[in-house]
């Protein structure tokens, strides 16, 4: 039995009924748009990929040499906002009981059709081997310079895992959300390779962020369960912890969230510097989307002052990260938003508090900041025109991307490449750390 009209096909396979709902005209089960994230440990891979039509239950073929296993997962629709309401299928599949630091290969898909065979390699065991990571923020569809190097890198595996700290495609809802189908296409092959790790920025925000929150999937280690806003994760020496600073300016989607996560943070932070996880993962690294600490002129140099209220300080209404990071003695927070490449003397409420002068990031006072904005969109990068502040260190206007390198439980490397000077190092510094204890501490015990 089956009944054809314009726009909806009704057809009975196998006693299955499928509506298939045309999208621009056509009909497509085919897989695209193919993304890996980091699951629950490293013995877990998350695949999650985009069809226009429902396509039954979703599956990953995967193994060592040939593709003798498979994993299940979920499909969830997902309507756009847009006055077109697109609809499209967001499928879901965590593979597990992976071997650590062992290359696979794997193609997604269901019975109605298969992506290519991609691979990747799932991080090591243990905290004691040297993670690489490429980390930016604001890469867009249109002026993505970096886009061919990361693309590169990733395949020949240069990088653990990637991070991209909020700002994408320009935006992801754009043109209903057609923009972020084709940048979701666009960092496929670095994706399908690499696990891609994602924070939210504040281009993320129309429809409370659906877009985000529907395309990504983002693991929280210890719950096991997705939560794009704020999660944390480990590679190696390293625990993660990823958050929104949106909750902080789009207060119209409520503010209880932002009151939860900052409860989720306290927790995570507590649980994370206990002296038995500390030992194991010295290092802490925040990941957020809008710096901290800024003085630009873009978006505007109020905006930069706001933020000292709404989230460095905190107040009545906003509850403020900087003292918790200082508390909790978080090595390394990166940043994006503003359009450049900064790196900060180390800082604590606007006072550098340098290791010593001709050191300052050997075992600094208070936590190391980078802003690495300058993946490249068509917003172009920021000259800024106001003098460089007496916190910031370093600030590099070309396009590009970070590589942070952590060596072992005292030495964390990071470099910037500029896309435009043929991916020379433009910056690198050493944060070494002989004692990962809350600075605070450490300062009583100094005195
Ligand atoms: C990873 O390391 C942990 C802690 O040493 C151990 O309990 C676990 O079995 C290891 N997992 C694998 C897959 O090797
Ligand atoms: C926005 O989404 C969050 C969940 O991500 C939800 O808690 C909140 O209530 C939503 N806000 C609105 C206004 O719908
Ligand atoms: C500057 O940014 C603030 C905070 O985001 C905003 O309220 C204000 O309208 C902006 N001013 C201009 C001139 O864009
Ligand atoms: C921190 O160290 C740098 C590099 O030596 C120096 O230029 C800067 O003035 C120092 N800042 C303070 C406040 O000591
Ligand atoms: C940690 O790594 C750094 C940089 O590679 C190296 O110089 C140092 O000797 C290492 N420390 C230990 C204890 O292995
Ligand atoms: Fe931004």
């Amino acid at each position: 039995m089956y009944f054809v009209s314009l726009f909806v096909l009704f057809a009975t396979i196998n006693g299955l009924v499928l509506a298939s709902f045309e999208q621009d005209g056509v009909v497509s089960q085919q897989p695209e748009q193919v993304h890996l994230s980091l699951g629950s440990n490293p013995s877990e891979m998350v695949a999650t990929w985009t069809t226009f039509n429902s396509a039954g239950q979703p599956i990953v073929e995967y193994g060592i040499k040939k593709l003798d296993k498979t994993a299940k997962g979920q499909s969830t629709e997902f309507v756009d906002g847009g006055s077109e309401a697109r609809s499209m299928f967001i499928h879901r599949v965590t593979m597990k009981n992976l071997v650590p630091g062992q290359t696979y290969i794997y193609h997604v898909g269901s019975e109605f059709g298969w992506s290519p065979i991609f691979w990747f390699t799932t991080i090591k065991n243990g905290s004691d081997w040297s993670p690489r990571l490429a980390i930016f923020g604001d890469l867009g569809n249109d002026n993505a310079k970096t886009l061919p190097r990361l693309q590169e890198d990733a395949q020949s595996g240069q990088f653990d895992a990637i991070i991209h700290v909020g700002d994408f495609a320009y935006n992801l809802d754009t043109d209903n959300a057609r923009v972020g189908d084709q940048f979701m296409r666009q960092i496929e092959p670095i994706a399908a390779y690499v696990p891609y790790m994602t924070a939210v920025g504040n281009h993320e925000q129309a429809y409370n962020f659906s877009n985000y929150v529907n395309r990504f999937s983002m693991v929280d280690s210890k719950t096991g369960e997705i939560n794009n806003h704020f999660y944390s994760y480990d590679v190696g020496p390293v625990h993660f912890i990823t958050f929104s600073t949106e909750f902080y300016f789009f207060t119209n989607y409520g503010r209880s969230q932002l009151h939860t996560q900052f409860e989720w943070i306290k927790n995570d932070l507590i649980e994370a510097t206990k002296p038995e996880n500390r030992a194991l993962r010295p290092w802490i690294v925040t990941i957020g989307h809008r710096a901290m600490y800024c003085n630009l002129h873009f978006p505007n140099y109020t905006e930069c002052l706001n933020r000292q209220t709404n989230f460095r300080k905190g107040d009545s209404e906003f509850p403020g990260l900087e003292d918790l990071f200082y508390q909790y003695g978080v090595d390394l927070e990166i940043w994006a938003h503003e359009h450049l490449y900064e790196r900060l003397w180390p800082i604590y409420d606007e006072q550098v508090y340098n290791g010593s002068l001709s050191e300052p990031y050997t075992n600094p006072g208070a936590p190391v900041h980078i802003t690495t904005g300058s993946a490249g969109c068509y917003e172009g990068i920021e000259y800024n025109v106001m003098e460089q502040a007496e916190w910031s260190a370093k600030r590099i206007y070309d396009y590009g991307f970070s590589i942070v390198t952590i060596h072992n439980s005292t030495h964390l490397s990071f470099e910037q490449l500029s896309a435009e000077k043929g991916h020379k190092v433009v910056d690198k510094f050493t944060l070494i750390k002989d004692n990962h204890d809350s600075y605070e501490t450490r300062k009583l015990t100094s005195s």
